[in-house]
């Protein structure tokens, strides 16, 4: 089922989503399609069952293995091997280090990964980002199958929404600074209601800058609600 609308029809205090879910009428969960145009859409998705659930140590091999794959390792060339993975995301699973990190699933399968923190937790990345107070967040899809097919655009939405909003309620934008050249992830970024800001460039761990475009979301604008879309 698709869910169309203009920005112009959203009632004052409302968000888009909450719009959405509404016009829904109880059957959703309704999922983002593209807010990039004065027309908002969404739909339905009866065909793909959506989930976030916590990474394990036993994702470690999953997720060195998607840092790997072309498409991916593009874009996110550190940690790949299994050690380097099991170091750099270890801290994060006993709660030594607050980033949180989930595996996304597309009908019981493990398709990709996220996470997502406090950019006041990371200083330096506060002040070259100029977004002091957001929630940061970065996303792979990494199963090759599955790339392009428009599941990242959704699973992205049911992250955000259902696991990253809820849990900085004091939050009021989210916030990821993909490359300037990584078309696919400014896209989706778009298609989920982010605007693009400043270019800046963000020094890499092997020495060299990498210039990135910063993208935010009004959170309370665009997708704080309710009503709770996935796991
Ligand atoms: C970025 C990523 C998460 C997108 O997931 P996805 O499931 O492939 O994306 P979708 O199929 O939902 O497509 C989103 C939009 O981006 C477009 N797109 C995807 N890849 C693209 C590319 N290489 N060039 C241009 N547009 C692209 C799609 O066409 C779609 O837009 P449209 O509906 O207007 O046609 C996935 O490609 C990925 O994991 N890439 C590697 C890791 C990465 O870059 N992470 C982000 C770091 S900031």
């Amino acid at each position: 089922m698709r869910i169309e609308f203009a920005r112009s029809f959203v009632a004052p205090g409302e968000s888009w989503a909450s719009t959405a879910d509404r016009l829904a009428e109880g059957r959703g969960p309704v999922l983002a399609v593209d807010l990039s145009e004065e027309m908002l859409r969404f739909e339905v998705d009866d065909e793909h069952r959506l989930a976030v659930r916590p990474m394990t140590e036993g994702d470690f091999p999953d997720v060195s293995r998607w840092v790997q794959t072309a498409h991916v390792a593009k874009w996110w060339d550190e940690h790949q091997s299994l050690e380097q993975v099991a170091a750099h995301y270890g801290p994060a699973l006993t709660g030594a280090d607050p980033t949180r990190l989930w595996v996304l699933e597309v009908n019981g399968r493990s398709v990709g990964f996220t996470q997502d923190y406090r950019i006041d937790d990371h200083p330096e990345w506060a002040l070259l980002s100029g977004m002091p107070g957001a929630i940061g967040f970065d996303y792979a899809i990494g199963e090759p199958a599955w790339v392009g097919r428009g599941i990242g655009t959704k699973l992205l939405w049911v992250f955000l929404r259902d696991i990253v909003v809820p849990a900085y309620p004091d939050a009021p934008i989210l916030f990821a600074a993909p490359d300037h050249r990584n078309a696919g992830s400014l896209r989706l970024l778009a298609k989920l209601g982010f605007t693009q800001g400043a270019w800046f460039d963000e020094p890499q761990s092997d020495g060299t800058v990498e210039t990135v475009v910063g993208c935010s979301v009004d959170v309370a604008k665009v997708m704080r609600s309710a009503v709770v879309t996935g796991e």
